[in-house]
């Protein structure tokens, strides 16, 4: 039977509705999610600094099309490195080949998959993971999560261990992340805007110094997609806690980190894992902290 989610009203009245009520199934509740992002950052009125450019809209892939595909930002069209690719599939070969124009040898680019935001991050871990961390060389890292209150509630290298998570395993030097902000619900950005949180170079550690953080242009937050964490967040329509895993915050006002995305590489293309299918529906969950 399929999942069923209730959410509080939308800030657009006419899509709520037009659905039945305030339960939606995971595909109505993706496309909600995202208009509702959409919404948020409309209201914020930051277009005066140009943060109206990461507006992101809808596609509509009919819900059983799990691929994933580039979403350029408005007015970003000639500054991405993705900037003709507009809903074209995404490939891993892209982000590899991307990736070698860099100093870091990282790549990133914002997306949409089934209506949702979603930011993916190429790290070059597999070629770096077993060089001293003094060579500053970027990979991935695990480190202890905290809650809203700053107590530690778990370690992000258990989703490499435990089988029950091993969707979520690091693969293919990727990871996928969920562009929602989890202070007030902003869509977060690899490298949409220009400063020293965004720059090409990398420091070990998770620390909020070094560059290549997701940056939230609504209040500055900032996120190291090289550093996964296990954190807690609130289902906001339940208020029911839930621990994830995701990349870390490393500053600003956004209390936690960001969920990662379970996701699988088939013939070069990008594609979400149905994660209800193999059996750890809660990841769902994951993504109920926003309206
Ligand atoms: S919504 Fe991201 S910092 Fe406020």
């Amino acid at each position: 039977m399929a999942r069923e989610f209730r959410l509080r009203p939308s800030p657009n009245a006419d899509e709520a509705t037009s659905e039945s009520g305030y339960s939606l199934d995971r595909r109505r509740f993706m496309r909600y999610s995202f208009n509702s992002a959409a919404g948020v950052i409309t209201m914020a009125s930051l277009g005066s600094i140009g943060f109206a450019s990461l507006l992101m809209g809808t596609k509509d892939d009919g819900g059983g099309n799990n691929s994933i595909s580039y979403w350029v930002p408005k007015g970003q069209e000639a500054t991405v490195w993705y900037g003709s690719k507009h809903l074209d599939t995404m490939k891993k070969s892209d982000f590899e080949g991307q990736s070698q124009t860099s100093t870091t040898k990282m790549a990133g680019a914002q997306g949409v998959w089934g209506g949702m935001p979603v930011t993916v991050v190429y790290v070059p871990h597999e070629e770096n993971k077993n060089s001293p961390i003094s060579s500053g060389l970027p990979r991935f890292q695990f480190k202890d999560g905290v809650d809203q209150t700053g107590a530690i509630i778990g370690f992000g290298g258990e989703m490499e261990e435990d089988p029950k998570w091993s969707t979520l395993k690091i693969h293919d030097n990727i990871v996928i992340i969920m562009s929602r902000c989890t202070h007030l619900c902003c869509i977060p950005g690899w490298q949409l805007v220009a400063n020293d949180f965004t720059a090409d170079n990398w420091l070990p550690g998770g620390l909020d110094s070094g560059g290549n953080k997701l940056f939230c242009i609504c209040h500055s937050s900032r996120f190291d997609p090289t550093t996964i964490e296990k954190n807690t967040n609130i289902n906001k329509s339940t208020g029911a806690a839930f621990n994830y895993f995701g990349i870390k915050r490393t500053g600003g006002p956004a209390p936690v980190g960001i969920p990662l995305i379970p996701f699988s590489v088939n013939n070069d293309v990008l594609e979400v894992i149905d994660f209800e299918a193999e059996g750890v529906v809660e990841i769902l969950d994951w993504y109920t902290y926003c309206n």
